[in-house]
């Protein structure tokens, strides 16, 4: 080969290796560092739950569940903020009717935002939206899922795509994970009523706040999914290559979780408890990052106890040590 054509051929590779994004894979064993508690609930609130987070116009949008002083749950949004340390001080917006345990997701081939909720009209509904981080101007309820389970009650969705389908996942605290799906061209729609277990075990080690999340880089699928363990909250990892496939144990025990007290570094909290993976696009693909993993998670004071609905629960944000 002349020198010219070769040094052309080096640099066209040094371009390709330059634009090409760093890939990851997803570690075997986790180590994460943590945060203290982000924000406090705003007055009339005892918790703030269940979030989901995506970037919208550049900036933080997390929505969750909340809980009174009383018995009524309930959900929220915080104002857009730029960075975490501005949680804190971020307006909290309470959503009217609530829609609880929510899933944020934009969804590209209608470009529509779509918030999918637990204990709407349906035993899944979802609203749409053009703007996300408002707390007006979402549609009126419509059904996601209609189905029942034998012995519990579906709850904490999770809403997937890939090229093809559409994927709903869901829990029932009773040790089984669920999934629905439907042709992607269909959506935003009706899940219909008919669901398949994926995963069972006892109760405890599947309970709930399940989420599946593409993994960038890699043809794998991550799922998360809450255990109640001997000291307290903690997350089990499963991937699949299909997510219409069989899910594979990754980090599952409680000495060694996907996050929990054993990993977390959170000293605040000994529950790692329900919330969202940082995305790298809010899309209905749920993409995550694996060189950049980060958890925001709900946990509380380890010297709180008591009814479970007055728990004092928090957000708060592993980072992914390497
Ligand atoms: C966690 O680790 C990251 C580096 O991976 C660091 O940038 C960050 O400041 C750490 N956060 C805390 C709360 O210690």
């Amino acid at each position: 080969m002349e020198l010219k054509a070769l040094s052309a051929v080096v640099l066209s590779f040094v371009t390709l290796v330059a634009a090409a994004p760093a890939t990851c894979t997803l570690p075997s064993t986790y180590r994460w560092n943590s945060t203290g508690a982000l924000a406090s609930p705003k007055s009339g609130w005892v918790s703030l739950k269940d979030f989901s987070h995506v970037i919208y116009n550049g900036q933080h949008l997390v929505w969750g569940s909340t809980h009174d002083t009383g018995t009524i749950w309930g959900s929220m949004n915080f104002g857009l903020f730029s960075d975490w340390s501005n949680m804190a001080t971020a307006s909290q917006n309470k959503m009217t009717p609530g829609t609880v345990a929510p899933t944020v997701f934009y969804f590209a081939p209608k470009n529509i935002w779509v918030l999918a909720y637990q204990w709407g009209p349906t035993t899944f509904s979802y609203l749409t939206s053009s703007n996300p981080s408002s707390v007006n101007g979402w549609s009126s309820p419509q059904p996601l899922f209609s189905g029942s389970i034998s012995g519990s009650s579906p709850l904490d969705q999770t809403v997937i795509g890939d090229s093809t389908n559409m994927y709903l996942f869901f829990a029932g605290d009773d040790g089984k994970i669920y999934r629905a799906s439907m042709p992607i061209g269909n959506f935003p729609g009706s899940f219909g009523s008919t669901s398949t277990v994926v995963l069972s075990d006892e109760r405890n080690n599947l309970f709930e706040a399940v989420q599946v999340y593409t993994v960038s880089g890699q043809k794998q699928y991550l799922m998360i999914v809450e255990a109640i363990g001997a000291n307290g909250r903690y997350f089990r990892s499963f991937t699949a290559t299909n997510l219409g496939g069989t899910w594979t144990p990754q980090a599952t025990s409680e000495s060694q979780p996907f996050a929990g007290k054993a990993n977390s570094g959170a000293t605040w909290t000994n529950d790692i408890s329900h919330g969202d993976l940082i995305r790298s696009n809010p899309d209905q693909t749920m993409t995550i990052d694996p060189c950049n993993l980060q958890f925001l998670y709900q946990g509380r004071a380890t010297n709180s106890g008591g009814d479970y609905g007055l728990l004092p629960y928090r957000p708060g944000l592993l980072t992914l040590q390497r």
